[in-house]
């Protein structure tokens, strides 16, 4: 019999449902003897030993449903080999765990620190096989990660409504999108929805530049302005600073957010009236988009194919439209970010967007 184990890691997103159906769709149908076991709650269950069997069923209906069946959890990856409270050894203990279920092979499911954890499961001798889930779509080795077009339809929503109140009320406003430390989300929310600025963490603003912008627009007879900022978005006095003062500045900080500084500096420097949404973690909800079922369909049946070749220690990804697999060693630890001289860049400043450089 083959045995399957099965988790979700970190913050969840739209398509990590649809992707284990991927998975159990494809290996049920090539393999007769199969049996799936899902770990809950991420590496917590896997530590603690909170698993269940899981049937063909508990798989079917569930290619449209947001969050996941197993529930999931922040294990730092930092902390893997510090040992819990108790003193126990998390990475012997998942070990132990992964021998007591008798699996042939784990499949995960995670972003950037589900992937440091992973690569030292596989170094410490587990079979594992992984699928790139976020929607910061910041993992080193895809093109595209799950989650990120649902997300994007979701930030992208937000700012199309935003439009028709700040034209009424002749407002700036300003969006903030998640993505952690890329700006990914934030760049394909704001050119799929008209921002007029948007800040990104990899190009740091200068705020007079973005208040002469907004200047500019208003002298034009634009009603409103739209800013879509990342929130991990840094001005150029800070990318300046070092690690060290970045972090005691960031100790006691004026505002909740990134957001709201820039929303008062805009207001003291030009006068106009400036507001803030955040959607926060609506972004990460609901259904996911066709795009990203189809994608979590395809890495699915890739990552069955793994396991059915033997072929452990690889993420699946996507390349160039073509589902690949890479190896686990190449991806941990690495951040794929927004290239300030892209392509994709340099065609938003040609349409007039202002990045705040
Ligand atoms: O990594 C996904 C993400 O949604 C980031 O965009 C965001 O910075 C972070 O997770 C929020 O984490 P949490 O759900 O723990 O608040």
């Amino acid at each position: 019999m083959l045995k399957i184990g099965m988790l979700t890691s970190g913050g969840d997103c739209q398509s990590l449902n649809a992707s284990m159906r991927g998975v159990a769709k494809a290996i049920y149908d090539a393999v007769d003897d199969v049996e799936i076991i899902g770990i809950e709650e991420g590496y917590k269950g896997l530590i603690y030993g909170n698993y269940r069997k899981l049937k063909p069923r508990d798989f079917s209906g569930i290619l449209i449903e947001g969050g996941t069946i197993l529930g999931t959890s922040r294990q730092p990856f930092k902390l893997m080999r510090v040992p819990d409270e108790n003193g126990l050894d998390k990475v012997q203990a998942m070990k132990d765990n992964y021998k007591k279920m008798g699996l042939d092979c784990l499949v995960i499911l995670g972003g950037n620190g589900t992937h440091k954890t992973a690569n030292l499961l596989s170094e410490e001798g587990l079979n594992i096989v992984t699928l790139p889930k976020t929607i910061d779509n910041d993992l080193w080795g895809t093109d595209m990660t799950f989650g990120f077009q649902s997300a994007v339809d979701i930030a992208a929503n937000v700012i199309d409504n935003i439009h028709t109140t700040a034209a009424s009320h002749s407002r700036v406003f300003i969006v903030e999108v998640m993505g952690h430390k890329v700006g990914w989300l934030t760049l394909h929310a704001g050119i799929a929805s008209g921002a007029d600025i948007i800040l990104l963490p990899e190009i740091p603003y200068d705020i007079d530049s973005v208040c002469a912008a907004l200047d500019k627009r208003a002298k034009q007879g634009k009603r409103f302005s739209i800013l879509a900022v990342a929130e991990g978005a840094v001005s150029k006095e800070d990318a300046a600073l070092s690690k060290k003062e970045l972090k005691e500045k960031q100790k006691n900080p004026r505002y909740p957010s990134i957001s709201y500084e820039i929303g008062a500096q805009i207001q003291e420097k030009t006068g106009l009236e400036v507001r803030v949404t955040i959607p926060g973690h609506m972004q990460r909800g609901g259904s996911p988009c066709p795009y990203d079922r189809v994608l979590s369909s395809r890495l699915g049946a890739a990552a069955a194919q793994l396991i059915i070749k033997k072929k452990y220690g690889r993420m699946v990804g996507i390349r160039n439209n073509e589902i690949i697999s890479v190896p686990l060693a190449d991806v941990a630890g690495k951040l794929k970010t927004v290239d300030p001289e892209s392509s994709i860049i340099k065609e938003a400043k040609a349409l007039g967007i202002n990045f705040g450089d």
